[in-house]
């Protein structure tokens, strides 16, 4: 397997969460939320970290630090430069702190036959299209859909290619699989589980923060 870099994403300021410091920096089973994510990647072999940083944190130890920028797929930019050699790339929110070691694995296997592979739950719900005045048009095969999650693998030269746009672009973007999607990559989606939610409101921190806690006391 070519050599991967990990790219970890933490410079959002969290506003939807409202704590008192950028989410990612936020105290989550005793440790900074992003630690849980530097753990996971470690474990799954993943050594050379680069963190998109919000201003006035710091970089966990032994990872490096950049300035994030105003965008996520904008901080994913500036993050990339700064990553030493490595073919492939994997690309992670330190708002999903459950990840698993193993999905990292899975993401990077299934970059044999594609461009892009990202981590995604089948739904659970039934998914329906309403128009603005709620007026249902449509119901979607539930079978065929997924919820996008990070990790999301990439070859490098792709992303690279898929992140050299013009800032409007990058920022409509809500994930850089849409940007390789855009530009003619092939991306996959690798099976995962509810359990890799994001942390964005409250209410998911303190379900975080049990099933973290849960996990640190064995
Ligand atoms: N992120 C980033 N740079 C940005 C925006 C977001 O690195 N300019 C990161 C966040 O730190 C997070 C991930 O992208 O780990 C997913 O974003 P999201 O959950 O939306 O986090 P925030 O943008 O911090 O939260 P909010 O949208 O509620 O402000
Ligand atoms: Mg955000």
């Amino acid at each position: 397997m070519p050599k991967a870099v990990a790219v970890l994403v933490a410079a959002g300021s969290g506003e939807r969460l409202g704590a008192s410091r950028p989410k990612a920096f936020v105290t989550l089973a005793g440790r900074p939320m992003l630690a849980w994510s530097v753990d996971a990647l470690r474990l799954a072999g993943l050594g050379e970290i680069v963190v998109a940083l919000p201003s006035g944190e710091s970089a966990p130890s032994g990872c490096v630090g950049v300035m994030g920028g105003e965008t996520r797929s904008a901080s994913v930019r500036a993050a990339l430069t700064a990553a030493g050699d490595g073919e492939w790339v994997v690309v992670h929110d330190a708002a999903r702190p459950l990840v698993s070691p193993s999905l990292f694995s899975a993401a990077l296997d299934a970059l044999s036959g594609a461009d892009c592979a990202v981590a995604s739950a089948p739904m659970t719900d039934t998914v329906k299209e309403a128009g603005p005045d709620h007026r249902v048009v449509a119901t979607l095969d539930r079978s065929r859909l997924w919820a996008i999650q990070t990790p999301q693998a990439f070859r490098r030269d792709a992303l690279e290619r898929a992140l050299d746009v013009d800032d409007v672009l990058l920022a409509a973007a809500t994930d850089d699989a849409w940007l390789v999607e855009r530009a003619g990559g092939t991306v996959r989606v690798v099976e995962s589980t509810a359990e890799n939610f994001k942390v964005t409101t409250p209410h998911d921190l303190r379900v975080a923060e049990l099933l973290l806690g849960e996990r640190a006391r064995g």
